[in-house]
């Protein structure tokens, strides 16, 4: 069954050429884009759908959510717009919560918070353990996830669990948490920080986590200065997540792992997250200048940031951040496919590229309800999402 997508005003292809078209076209072929061009050059389909000129983009990539969670923290919440600040030993209220819910209550959340994600106009989405903290919990979250979650990511060490020496706990991570986990996860994650892993408890989990053949991820730099960028690049990470407090050197080493033409570790911001704890906002223009790769992610959670809506993370790259709106859908899409290395090709598990509009690539897009993709940050909290595709199956 193939499907032309007409009348789109303008058409962000977030292309290896970045090119925006006018008045252009797409076909969709089963799970595939097959055509992209003007809409006067269209080719035939079996269906059409007419887009009244509205702006289409590729569906939001979520690189960076911690949604399988039970519970409810919006007493810390208050206490942190009261003036508190943010603390990492938050997460072991969360892990309480998960602990005592049954598998289908945490599916049932886990579906839903994806539902919410998807009615965003997310098509591709990254989620993390982290709130199970022993082995039984953490496999269990990592399984859930897996069937839910387009990409999963061990997170065993997101904080120490309660009652644990931290040494005693990271060989734990580094251990059996990593062998029970590993048949439902691609990635692995550390929060490495003040209050969470040091440096060097940090470097054992990424080096366990690189021999059981997982690509690697690091919260980093989010809190205050520290080694989570610099490890990130040194082990060759895929990304480093939040960056907000970085040095000169930390934006030096992301913005070297691309020369070459290289595959580096891109800077993932969180500026929702950012946001809600009160937190500066990474050096995004900077970045960008030096030449470091940049993505946008929602970091859903219920600590930090609990939102999936990736049109506000744009809308405030933009209002806030100092990126232009191509830039920041740029960083939404293309670079969260490229944070989760599902930016071009084929891999060797058969997935198609997300993230961009192209021949071949999966056929995930979102059509909003304005002309413009400036819209989203011209129109901040507005409900623009007026259609989405993923993989080709219309899903709003
Ligand atoms: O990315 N920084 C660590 N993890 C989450 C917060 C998790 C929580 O507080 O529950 C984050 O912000």
């Amino acid at each position: 069954m193939s499907l032309l997508i007409t009348n789109l005003g303008e058409l962000l292809t977030q292309d290896a050429e970045h090119r925006v078209l006018r008045d252009a076209a797409v076909v969709l072929e089963g799970e595939r884009i097959s055509w992209i061009g003007p809409a006067a050059k269209a080719p035939a389909a079996d269906q059409s759908f007419d887009a009244g000129g509205r702006a289409g983009l590729p569906g939001w990539v979520d690189s960076h959510t911690h949604l399988v969670f039970a519970g409810d923290r919006t007493a810390e919440f208050e206490a942190r717009m009261a003036g508190e600040s943010y603390a990492a030993g938050g997460i072991s209220v969360t892990v309480e919560a998960t602990r005592a819910a049954t598998d289908d209550e945490l599916t049932r959340l886990l579906l839903g918070r994806v539902e919410e994600a998807t009615a965003g106009g997310t098509t591709y989405l990254e989620t993390k353990t982290g709130y199970g903290l022993d082995v039984g919990h953490e496999a269990r979250s990592a399984r859930l996830a897996a069937g839910v979650a387009d990409e999963v990511t061990f997170l065993g060490a997101h904080l120490v669990s309660a009652g644990w020496d931290a040494d005693e706990y990271t060989d734990l991570v580094c251990g059996p948490m990593l062998d029970a986990v590993r048949p439902y996860v691609r990635w692995a994650d550390v929060f490495c920080e003040t209050g969470a892993f040091t440096p060097e408890q940090s470097r054992r989990v990424l080096e366990a986590c690189a021999a059981a053949g997982l690509g690697l991820r690091v919260h980093g730099n989010q809190l205050g200065p520290g080694a989570g960028t610099r490890l990130a690049v040194e082990y060759g990470a895929a990304s480093v997540d939040h960056v907000n407090h970085l040095s000169d050197a930390d934006v030096d080493a992301l913005a070297g792992s691309w020369s070459g033409g290289r595959t580096g570790t891109v800077a993932t911001c969180l500026p929702a997250c950012d946001l809600s704890t009160r937190q500066p906002f990474p050096p995004a223009r900077r970045l960008l200048e030096a030449g470091a790769q940049l993505a946008l992610a929602s970091n859903c959670n219920p600590g930090t940031s609990f939102t999936s809506s990736m049109g506000f993370c744009v809308a405030t790259a933009v209002l806030q951040m100092g990126l232009t709106v191509n830039e920041a859908v740029r960083a939404a899409t293309y670079g969260g496919a490229l944070a989760l290395r599902r930016h071009t090709g084929e891999d060797v598990d058969g997935r198609r590229a997300v993230g961009s509009l192209a021949v071949g690539h999966r056929a995930d897009l979102q059509v909003l309800d304005a002309p413009s993709a400036t819209h989203l940050a011209y129109r901040p909290g507005m409900p623009l999402v007026h259609a989405v595709w993923r993989a080709g199956v219309r899903v709003r």
